[in-house]
C-alpha cells in the first residue's frame, strides 16, 4: 500500500486556493492513502470566529473543500484525509475527514483542543472511530491528540493499523513522541504537519514541519524538512501492524493488565 503526506502552508481563508495547491502537488502521483494537515482548508488562527464560520462546511462532503477532495480522491483512486473546519448545527468542530470516490468515509472531531482553539471550536464528541479502506483499518488523530496516549491506544485497540494524524504543530516534541505512539501500539503513523507562519488571536505562530511516516517499530520511513513544501509517498505492508509481538517473550496486547490501570 502506498501511503504518504503532503506538507504545505495553507492559504489563509481560501479553501479553493488550497484545493488547487493540493491538486497541483498530487498531479501524476500514485498513492493509496494520503494525509493532509489539520485545517488544511482554512488556515489556523482567526481573530473573528464569524470569519471561520463562513469558511466552515458540513461533514457530508457537500461543501467546497471536502467536495473537491472527493473529486481528487476519485481521480487518484485513493483515500484522502484532511483537516477542515466542520459546520455542525451546534457550532464548529476542528475535524478531519477521510474521503474516497464514494464520498466521506469517516469524520473525526478533535478531542483535545490546543490553547486558543478553545475560543473557536467545540471539543470533539466523535470518539475515536476506526474505518476500513481496501481491507486496512485506519484511524485519525488531530495534532495535540498526540500528547494523550489514550487517543492512539484507543484507535489501536479498535484495530487501527495506520494512525492518520493531520497536524498544525507549534511545539517541538510531537515528532519524537509519535515514535513512542507507533512503537507502543505497533502501528504505522502518518503525521502530516504544515509549514509557514500565522498571526492572530494575540500570537504569532511558526509551524514546525517535519511531517513523518513511522513503522510499527517507530522507525522513520520518511520525514520532511522544517520549512519545505513536501510530498512523500512510501510503500508499506499494513499487515505488519497486526503483529503485536514485542521481542521474544512479549505481546503488547496479551501482556496488558487493564485490571490494574
Ligand atoms: C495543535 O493542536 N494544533 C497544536
Amino acid at each position: 500500500m502506498k501511503i504518504g503526506f503532503f506538507q504545505f502552508s495553507p492559504c489563509h481563508g481560501n479553501a479553493l486556493e488550497n484545493l488547487k495547491l493540493i491538486s497541483a502537488a498530487l498531479d501524476q502521483t500514485q498513492f493509496d492513502l494520503l494525509v493532509l494537515p489539520e485545517l488544511a482548508s482554512t488556515g489556523y488562527l482567526f481573530d473573528d470566529p464569524m470569519e471561520l464560520q463562513a469558511l466552515s462546511e458540513p461533514a457530508d462532503g457537500s461543501g467546497v473543500f471536502l467536495g473537491g477532495l472527493i473529486t481528487l480522491a476519485a481521480r487518484h483512486k485513493a483515500c484522502l484525509i484532511s483537516g477542515f473546519c466542520e459546520h455542525a448545527p451546534e457550532g464548529l468542530y476542528n475535524s478531519a475527514a477521510a474521503v474516497d470516490s464514494s464520498g466521506v468515509l469517516c469524520v473525526y472531531r478533535k478531542t483535545h483542543l490546543f490553547n486558543t482553539e478553545k475560543a473557536l471550536f467545540l471539543p470533539g464528541n466523535s470518539g475515536f472511530p476506526v474505518f476500513t479502506f481496501r481491507q486496512v483499518r485506519l484511524g485519525m488523530l488531530i495534532c495535540f491528540d498526540w500528547v494523550f496516549p489514550e487517543a492512539a491506544r484507543a484507535l489501536a485497540l479498535k484495530g487501527a493499523q495506520i494512525l492518520c494524524h493531520p497536524a498544525n504543530l507549534v511545539l517541538p516534541w510531537c515528532q519524537s513522541a509519535m515514535v513512542t505512539r507507533s512503537l507502543e501500539n505497533a502501528v504505522f503513523s502518518i503525521t502530516a504537519n504544515r509549514i509557514g507562519q500565522e498571526t492572530g488571536q494575540g500570537q504569532s505562530l511558526v509551524f514546525t514541519g517535519r511531517s513523518q511516516i513511522l513503522t510499527p517499530k517507530g522507525d522513520i520511513l520518511a520525514q520532511a524538512g522544517v520549512n519545505e513544501q513536501a510530498l512523500r509517498i512510501v510503500d508499506i505492508n499494513p499487515m505488519l501492524a497486526l503483529d503485536k509481538r514485542f521481542g521474544a517473550g512479549n505481546d503488547l496486547w496479551a501482556d496488558r493488565r487493564p485490571e490494574h490501570y
